[in-house]
């Protein structure tokens, strides 16, 4: 288990315990926690596990793929740290990881 904090659009946050390597958006997901939804179950075909990574951790995930980085090229309000919640495999190094959930559609 892994604890990350979920940081919803208006600055509510949400202290999870995830599963080791459920993605980020599962465990959105799991917890119901709104502005991010995982339409496509993690197939990179959506865009709705969009969320933006604490400035603390951006440079302490793996990188993007190529193809998370294109997908991500045509998410209205991407910013420089925005990524795909279901490219982030949770794993222990990841405890104290903050996402921060962008507005719910
Ligand atoms: S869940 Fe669809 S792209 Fe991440």
């Amino acid at each position: 288990m892994a604890k990350v904090t979920y940081v919803e659009a208006t600055g509510v946050p949400h202290d999870i315990s995830a599963d080791y390597h459920e993605s980020v958006m599962e465990g959105a997901v799991i917890n119901s926690l709104p502005g991010m939804e995982g339409m496509c179950g993690g197939m990179l075909s959506c865009g709705t596990c969009h969320c933006y990574i604490d400035a603390a951790w951006v440079d302490r995930l793996p990188p993007p793929s190529h193809e998370e980085r294109a997908m991500l090229e045509n998410i209205e309000g991407r910013r420089p740290n925005s990524r795909l919640g279901c490219q982030i495999r949770i794993t222990d190094d990841l405890t104290g990881l903050v996402i921060h959930l962008p507005p719910e559609a």
